[in-house]
């Protein structure tokens, strides 16, 4: 067990580097197995989440070498170039990693099998099972629809045209990567927009992928080509250090070369709602994505309503925007949420729990959460084994009136590896302790 000790009070200030993106370094290693060609990727983030997909094309009998210094050789095998697997392959508790290659294992001429974690275990898999039965994939899920999936080889997709039931990444990308496979035009739907990270990085991969308003087409058979990426860093771990910042007077923090794709930046825009001074310097695109430095200093930050627009493009910060909401003067309201219920955690119940022991007077909802800002006192949490939350509640103890100690923190390397080290150059009294 890993368990972080924070004593209370302090600012962050200075310069740091994330780590890189976890949802364009999963699409990094699984374009570059199928692509022709090398690809070698900078920036790579080394958290277990990625490294699970590195293993997983390895034994797919792809070449891969490292990740050293975050930078990755991918020999691509082709389109067609994966070999069947020897065993079960374990995502670990990586939902995006166990979802998107579904939608590749769907397409192979061979039967392969995933699992992953107690939390990943519980996840929901339906959700792209169905989509893909659609396209012709036959994919069976234990009986709550959730993993392991079993996946039978050698059957012909066809495209599809799918309305998504929820704004989800993870699903629109397994079916355009099914869809590469499929004869004809793949084309879904979205209600709103999600990240579009996977649309981006085909192009990069010289694959044409049509959007317009909402659709996003693209026509099996065609062939990925191998390229030089370098992966911005990660917005969602930016997160933490944002919040940290925000709810000190005084902090000043620059986060260099952080992702600001439109499709993932509602974290800034709702930390600007609640009077957060963030600052985008030094914009410019790499690996066809828009990065900039954020430059935030601390101030008094005030309670809103959540505009429910804003949720599906902020999603996996609000582990740490609750703690924003909890350190504002006035009441925060979620609504359209609940999605944050089949993350790795029920986020919403987890992080409920956890402010509570904090003193913090919250409301759950359904579909969200109510939360009246104001003080913290000392307590222990339980993070739930969700990376997120673990380090959303570190940063908690800058405004705590006694030491924070979060529990089962383990799951922080899934995301964020080195977190705590680079939290304490920052100004956070941060220990680790095992025990
Ligand atoms: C991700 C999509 C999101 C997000 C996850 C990463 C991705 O999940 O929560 O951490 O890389 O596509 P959903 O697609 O389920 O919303």
């Amino acid at each position: 067990m890993i368990r972080y000790e924070i004593a209370p009070g302090g600012a962050l200030a200075g310069r740091v580097r994330v780590p890189g993106d976890k949802s364009i370094s999963h699409r990094a290693v699984m374009l570059g197995a199928l692509a022709d060609g090398e690809t070698v990727v900078d920036g790579l983030l080394e958290g277990e989440d990625v490294r699970a997909t590195v293993a997983a094309f390895r034994a797919l009998g792809v070449a891969i070498e490292g990740p050293r210094d975050g930078r990755l050789w991918i020999t691509g095998a082709g389109v067609d170039g994966l070999k069947a697997p020897a065993r079960i392959l374990d995502m670990g508790n990586s939902g995006t990693a166990m979802r998107l290659l579904a939608g590749i294992l769907a397409a192979q001429n061979f039967d392969s099998g995933l699992t992953g974690d107690e939390s990943l275990q519980r996840r929901p898999m339906r959700r792209i099972a169905e989509p893909l039965a659609q396209m012709g994939a036959r994919i069976a899920t234990a009986p709550g629809g959730t993993p392991p999936l079993v996946i039978q080889g050698g059957v012909r997709l066809r495209g599809v045209d799918y309305v998504l039931p929820v704004p989800s990444a993870q699903i629109k990308s397994a079916i355009l990567f099914a869809g590469l496979y499929a004869a004809g035009q793949t084309v879904v739907h979205e209600p709103a927009p999600s990240r579009d990270h996977t649309e981006r990085m085909l192009r990069g991969f010289g694959y044409e992928v049509v959007t317009h308003e909402g659709r996003i087409a693209l026509t099996g058979g065609g062939r990925l080509r191998a390229c030089a990426l370098e992966v911005p860093a990660d917005l969602s771990s930016a997160a933490f250090f944002l919040v940290g910042a925000a709810i000190v007077p005084g902090s000043e923090l620059v986060l260099s070369t952080v992702g600001v794709n439109p499709t993932r930046t509602g974290v800034l825009d709702i930390l600007a709602l609640m009077g957060a001074n963030i600052r985008l310097e030094n914009r410019r695109e790499i690996g066809g994505e828009p990065v900039a430095d954020l430059r935030v200093r601390g101030g008094g930050l005030k309670g809103i309503e959540v505009p429910e627009s804003l949720v599906p493009l902020a999603i996996d910060e609000f582990p740490a925007l609750f703690i924003a909401a909890a350190c504002a003067t006035g009441r925060t309201v979620v609504r359209g949420a609940a999605e944050l219920r089949v993350k790795e955690t029920d986020r919403i119940t987890v992080t409920a729990r956890a402010l509570a022991r904090l003193g913090v007077r919250i409301e759950e909802r359904s579909d969200g959460i109510i939360i009246e800002g104001g003080r913290f006192r000392a307590g222990t949490v339980d993070s739930g084994g969700d990376h997120r939350i673990a380090m959303a509640f570190a940063m908690s103890a800058l405004r705590a009136d006694g030491p924070v100690v979060v529990e089962d923190c383990k799951n922080v390397d899934t995301s964020f590896p080195g977190f705590a080290d680079l939290a304490r150059a920052a100004g956070l009294r941060i220990q680790v302790r095992a025990s």
